[in-house]
């Protein structure tokens, strides 16, 4: 077990979370209004499905927002939306939040929605995007968000999977250069799945306007707007601990996503104990977190725990760069006087790339600042240490992942705050026993890398299960090694317990903070009717942290030299149609041979152990070696 440190708040909290997780867990859950209070706390009556206050009853939506009204808190800001992108700006507070939600979740109901129904939620940064996932929790719906930036492929199998009821759409997303228009690709993704939404409804945004209602389609189609203006008020429906409050689909290494189920009460008490013991950030304080709905960050720290909090949450429609300048974070925490803010390490190379002396920054009043927060992919030392020389305020990495929906690894910042270690996400989380393994399933010695592991049970908030796939959840997380959920990174631990994470061990990508699957590229590009076999590997890049390369083999008879270019740019415009622009693929390759296992697997890793400029580890079983050696110089070029 990790824990050098056996004195002081962090030590003791830690500590009492592993020994004696009722009593620590019991007492957190006390931040938060229960119907029916928690009797029991750890469930483990069924390992390794482990479930938290079971028989307890709550709502969501009343947490993070009704019980503020309740306590004469209504008029205080609770959401500040910020859009450089279209210039509109909009601080609803409480009071009007809750109007918001309770009569979008009247609408929701008037459609047939009823608790333990999906209702797929496809927007881009706009206030509507968070009364629409807070009005499910309101009714007991599951809502199921999708980030704007994946193509209708993405969204389709998403829709195939969760089975929504109603979907909730807005015409149209704005990039700086570019507006996207959503409803037809939310049309093509409904179009490829065999399930159908019995409606969609559809948020009009002037930038460009959708057709709604207008085709013959087996859906109803109608606009948010029009929906409101009849829409009566509903009150909070009462669901248990244990239900599920969303589903979230994230990038496994094969190109069908994984659904993460989050329940209920061990959410609302995970999210309302992190933001006090992690981030520091309390009732009326303001918090910024630059990210977007359709990511985990954006559903834990843009929404949910500030608003169980009590906190003001910023909500962004912007880039750190672009919209206008590099100094566009600045100005949003000048404005709305921020005390912390949280994004991507890449957001701040991006900024850093523009403005590297930080000159931009000086015309704004940073004084309220206390802290930067930066997760969603390594936060190099470089980076770091340059955030934390402009800015002058701890800067600090935490380390998670969709599936656990709050940091595994932190600085404390609230409970204790400690050193920081350039490179590090500090020390596991109380609720979290984290062991390094190698890989016989042993624990390694301080400083040896291994498989970054968590002994079950996790605490509350982290994934009960993937959606309606128990079995998926036990082979792709508990089955590695018996009793230990595998998080998929590798890392060390050092002498003071500060734990360093170097990346995944498997073939998931992260492009610019922003998790993304081989398998669903590679699905992409097969379908082309020249690639015979293709491979893509994530590539050490150092702005966006990774980025994505194809290598394809094409099929005989087709002619590479005459036809490369074409296949190439059609290849590149498949992944863009098919995953979406955020898969930022912009090589190809086409090459011969793929380096292989006897078995037939192909050797990512090796590949990218290659391309990376790594002491590439080539396993004993490889088919023909010589593939390898052609290849090495189309991976890594000599200068
Ligand atoms: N809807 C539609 N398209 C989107 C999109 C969205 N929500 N988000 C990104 N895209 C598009 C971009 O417009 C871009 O398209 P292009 O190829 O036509 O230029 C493409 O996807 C790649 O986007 P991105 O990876 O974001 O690169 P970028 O060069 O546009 O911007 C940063 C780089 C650093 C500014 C940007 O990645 C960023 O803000 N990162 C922060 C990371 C983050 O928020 N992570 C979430 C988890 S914490
Ligand atoms: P996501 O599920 O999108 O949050 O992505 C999770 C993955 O991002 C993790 O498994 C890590 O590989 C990576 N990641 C997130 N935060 C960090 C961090 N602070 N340091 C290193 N890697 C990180």
């Amino acid at each position: 077990m990790t824990q050098p440190r056996t004195e002081g708040p962090y030590a003791a909290a830690y500590a009492e979370s592993l020994n004696d997780p009722d009593a620590f867990w019991a007492r957190a859950a006390e931040a938060i209004d229960w119907i029916t209070p928690p009797t029991r706390v750890l469930d483990d009556d069924r390992p390794p499905f482990y479930r938290w206050f079971t028989g307890a009853t709550l709502n969501t939506c009343h947490n993070a927002v009704d019980r503020h009204v309740e306590a004469g808190q209504g008029d205080r800001a609770a959401v500040i939306y910020d859009s450089p992108v279209t210039g509109a700006k909009r601080t609803l507070t409480y009071a009007e939040l809750l109007d918001e939600v309770s009569r979008f979740g009247g609408a929701l109901e008037s459609l047939g929605v009823e608790k333990g129904d999906r209702v797929l939620i496809y927007m881009p940064m706009v206030p509507e995007a968070v009364v629409a996932m807070l009005a499910c929790a309101r009714i007991g719906a599951v809502h199921s968000v999708v980030f704007g930036g994946f193509a209708p492929g993405e969204l389709s199998v998403r829709i195939e999977d969760a089975e929504p009821k109603v979907v909730v759409s807005a015409s149209c997303g704005i990039e700086p250069k570019r507006v996207v228009e959503y409803k037809p690709m939310l049309d093509a993704a409904l179009d490829r799945s065999s399930h159908k939404p019995e409606s969609v409804i559809v948020l009009q945004r002037e930038q460009a306007r959708a057709a709604v209602g207008e085709r013959d389609t087996d859906w109803e189609e109608m606009e948010w707007a029009e929906l409101m203006t009849d829409a009566e008020p509903t009150s909070c429906v009462e669901v248990a601990a244990t239900d599920p409050l969303y589903i979230l689909y994230t990038s496994g290494t094969t190109g069908r996503p994984k659904g993460i189920v989050r329940d209920n009460g061990g959410h609302a008490v995970a999210l309302r104990w992190s933001m006090a013991n992690v981030y520091d950030v309390g009732p009326g304080d303001v918090w910024f977190t630059a990210s977007d709905v359709g990511w985990v960050v954006g559903h834990s720290y843009i929404v949910y725990a500030p608003l169980l909090t009590g906190a003001t949450t910023v909500l962004y429609e912007g880039k750190p760069v672009g919209t206008p300048d590099a100094s566009a974070f600045w100005r949003v925490i000048a404005d709305y006087g921020v005390k912390a803010m949280f994004t991507a390490p890449t957001a701040y190379r991006a900024i850093r790339r523009e403005d590297p002396d930080g000159e931009l920054m000086r015309a704004h009043d940073l004084s309220s600042l206390r802290t930067v927060f930066l997760a969603g992919e390594r936060l190099d030392p470089d980076t770091y240490e340059w955030a934390t020389k402009v800015l002058g305020v701890p800067v600090i990495d935490n380390w998670w992942q969709t599936e656990t929906g709050w940091p595994i690894a932190a600085n404390l910042r609230g409970l204790e705050p400690m050193p920081v270690k350039a490179g590090s996400p500090s020390v596991p989380v109380p609720g979290y026993a984290v062991e390094v393994l190698d890989e016989h399933g042993s624990p390694v010695p301080a400083g040896t890398e291994g498989a970054i592991c968590i002994k079950l049970p996790m605490p509350p908030g982290t994934l009960p299960t993937l959606w309606q796939d128990d079995e998926r959840y036990v082979a792709g997380y508990l089955s590695a090694f018996e009793g230990y959920y595998l998080t998929g990174d590798g890392g060390m631990v050092d002498e003071d317990g500060y734990l360093f994470v170097m990346g995944r061990t498997d073939d998931v990508l992260n492009v610019a903070g922003h998790r993304l699957s081989t398998g669903s590229m590679e699905a992409a590009l097969a379908g082309h009717e020249a690639v015979a076999e293709c491979a893509v590997i994530g590539v050490h890049d150092d702005f966006k942290g990774q980025l994505p390369r194809a290598l394809v083999v094409l099929k005989a008879g087709v002619d590479a030299e005459g036809d490369g270019d074409r296949i190439r740019a059609e290849l590149v415009k498949r992944v863009r149609d098919e995953v979406g622009p955020v898969a930022a693929l912009h090589q190809v390759d086409i090459v011969a041979a793929l380096p292989k296992t006897r078995s037939g697997k192909i050797l990512r890793k090796t590949m990218r152990e290659i391309a990376d400029g790594k002491q590439a580890t080539v396993p004993g079983t490889i088919e023909d070696a010589s593939v390898l050696d052609t290849l090495r110089p189309v991976l890594r070029p000599q200068p």
